[in-house]
C-alpha cells in the first residue's frame, strides 16, 4: 500500500492532488481546516482509505503533533511508499513591507514555512522505523527565485522552503533509509490564489499586469493537469536527484 499525506486539500492544487490520489489500495491523509465531505464520499466510492485531519497550519506545532500522533497509530509494515506533500500555502499579505500587519506576516510565515518544516519533522520521526520508501514534496514557487515588490513575505517563505529542502536533502542523503526531498515550483495554476493576486490593489502589487496577461492569454494550467504532472514527477526514478526544481523544466 502507498500512503500519501496532502496539506491544503480543500481547494485549488491540493484538492486536485487529493482527487488524483483516490485510487483503490491507496491510503490518503488530508490535512485541512474544513471537513471535506465530498472528498470523503469520493474516497468511499473509489475504495480509497481517507483520513481527514482537521488542523489549522497557522499553528504548526499543533498541526505537527496531530500528524505525528496519527501516524504513530499506523502499522508501517504493509506500506511500500510513504509520501508527504506540503502543498497548503497563502499568497497574502500583499503590499509593501512597511504596510504589512504583523499578525498577517506571522500567519503567512507559519503556513508557508514553519508548518511544512514541522510536518516534515513529524513525518520523518513517525515513519523512522518503517521500511517504506519515503518522499517529501514541498510545493514551492518561481517566487522563491524572482523578487516581486509587494510580495516580500510570499517570496521569502518560498525561498526559505527551498533552502530548508536543500539542508534536509543533505541530512538524509547518507542515511540508510533516508527520505528523498524535492521543492518543486509548479508553474502558474488557475486557482483562488491567482484570483486573489489579480484582485490585489494594483499599487500594492506592481507585477499584477503580468498575472492579468497570463490569465487573459490562457496560460494558467488547470489544477487537475498540474496535479497529474506533479504526481508523475513524484514517480520519476530520479526523484530527489535535484532538490530544487521547476515543473516547467521537467519534461
Ligand atoms: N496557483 C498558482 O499559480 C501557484 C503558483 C506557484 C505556487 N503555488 C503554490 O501551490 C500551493 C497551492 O496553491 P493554490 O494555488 O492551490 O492555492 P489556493 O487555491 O489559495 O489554496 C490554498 C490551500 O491552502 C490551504 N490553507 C491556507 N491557509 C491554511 C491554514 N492556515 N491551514 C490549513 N490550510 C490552509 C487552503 O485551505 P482553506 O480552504 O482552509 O483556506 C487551501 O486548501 C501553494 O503552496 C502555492 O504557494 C501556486
Amino acid at each position: 500500500m502507498r500512503l500519501t499525506i496532502v496539506t491544503g486539500a480543500s481547494r485549488g492544487l491540493g484538492a486536485a492532488l487529493a482527487d488524483a490520489l483516490l485510487e483503490p489500495g491507496q491510503r490518503l491523509i488530508c490535512l485541512a481546516r474544513s471537513p471535506l465531505p465530498e472528498l470523503a464520499q469520493r474516497a468511499k466510492d473509489q475504495g480509497c482509505a481517507l483520513d481527514l485531519l482537521r488542523v489549522d497550519l497557522a499553528d504548526p506545532a499543533a498541526a505537527a503533533s496531530v500528524l505525528e500522533n496519527h501516524l504513530s497509530h499506523i502499522a508501517g509494515g504493509g506500506i511500500v511508499e510513504a509520501r508527504l506533500i506540503n502543498n497548503a500555502g497563502t499568497a497574502v499579505p500583499v503590499g509593501p513591507a512597511h504596510k504589512l500587519p504583523a499578525t498577517a506576516v506571522a500567519e503567512s510565515v507559519a503556513v508557508n514555512l514553519a508548518a511544512p518544516i514541522a510536518l516534515t519533522a513529524a513525518f520523518l520521526r513517525a515513519t523512522g522505523d518503517w521500511s517504506a520508501d519515503r518522499k517529501i514534496l514541498n510545493i514551492s514557487s518561481g517566487a522563491a527565485h524572482t523578487a516581486y515588490p509587494g510580495w516580500s513575505v510570499y517570496c521569502a517563505t518560498k525561498a526559505g522552503l527551498d533552502q530548508f529542502s536543500r539542508c534536509l536533502a543533505l541530512e538524509q542523503r547518507d542515511l540508510a533509509r533516508g527520505a528523498r526531498i524535492v521543492s518543486l515550483a509548479p508553474g502558474v495554476i488557475d486557482t483562488d490564489m491567482q484570483t486573489s493576486i489579480r484582485a490585489a490593489a494594483p499599487g500594492d502589487f506592481p507585477a499584477q499586469p503580468r498575472f492579468l496577461a497570463l490569465k487573459a492569454s490562457g496560460q494558467l494550467a488547470a489544477p487537475a493537469s498540474a496535479a497529474l504532472r506533479i504526481l508523475a514527477y513524484m514517480e520519476r526514478s530520479d526523484f530527489g536527484a535535484r532538490t530544487v526544481a521547476d515543473l516547467r523544466d521537467a519534461d
